[in-house]
């Protein structure tokens, strides 16, 4: 793994929004006193949520607020290759490369990643869109996977993950799950077993 360092082009200021601030003001209060350190990633966590990425006002913020060295909260930043340090499109797109995905034709929903929004870690000219490759998302029974804030798109190829960035350009909030209307983590054709209910429970 590379090493991750902060974005080269910072902005001059973090500005907490309410809800962040709130998160804040609670967050804390779930620990013992003198354990406020411990409140360190969730604080990370949300301010990710809000911006998209952590720069480094944020993490001297997180600092003050937590009673923390800036050293501390910059290395817990660049551990955790969850959290952006280069600022991501409105729509963030995790692309899982690893084996079963790669398998399963994950290289065809990177190249329309890469045809519909550009180089990889490179923000859309128009702010929107923005994608990284990833390691397993926990999700290969579904496999290819990209994930997007919370939410998991399985099943992709490239035509579906082109209708997909089309979709979500168009101001769409596409279905997650299936794109192919699997149900869950069920076969290929659907299920093969236990198809018919048992009365009673019995063989
Ligand atoms: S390998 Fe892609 S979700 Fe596990």
């Amino acid at each position: 793994m590379s090493t991750r360092r902060l974005h080269p082009i910072q902005p001059e200021a973090f500005v907490p929004s309410d809800v962040t601030l709130a998160f804040a003001e609670s967050v804390v209060k779930r620990y013992p006193p003198g354990r406020q350190q411990s409140a360190v990633v969730p604080l990370l966590w949300k301010i990710h949520e809000q911006d998209g990425w952590i720069c480094e006002k944020a993490i001297e913020w997180v600092g003050e607020r937590l009673g923390m060295a800036k050293m501390r909260v910059l290395e817990i930043a660049t551990f955790y290759t969850m959290f952006n340090l280069a600022p991501a499109g409105t729509h963030f797109l995790q692309v899982c490369t690893t084996t079963p995905c790669m398998l399963a034709g994950s290289d065809a929903v990177v190249a329309a990643c890469k045809k519909m929004i550009g180089p990889e870690g490179q923000v859309r000219a128009d702010g929107k869109f923005s994608y990284i490759e990833v390691e397993c998302l926990g999700a290969c029974v579904n496999a290819p996977v990209i994930q997007i804030r919370s939410d998991f798109y399985e099943d992709l190829d490239g035509p579906r993950t082109e209708a997909l960035i089309a979709a979500l350009d168009r101001g769409e909030t596409p279905k997650p799950g299936s794109s192919i209307g699997r149900h869950s983590s069920e076969p290929l054709g659907g299920p093969t077993t236990l198809t018919a209910a048992t009365a009673g429970g019995d063989d």
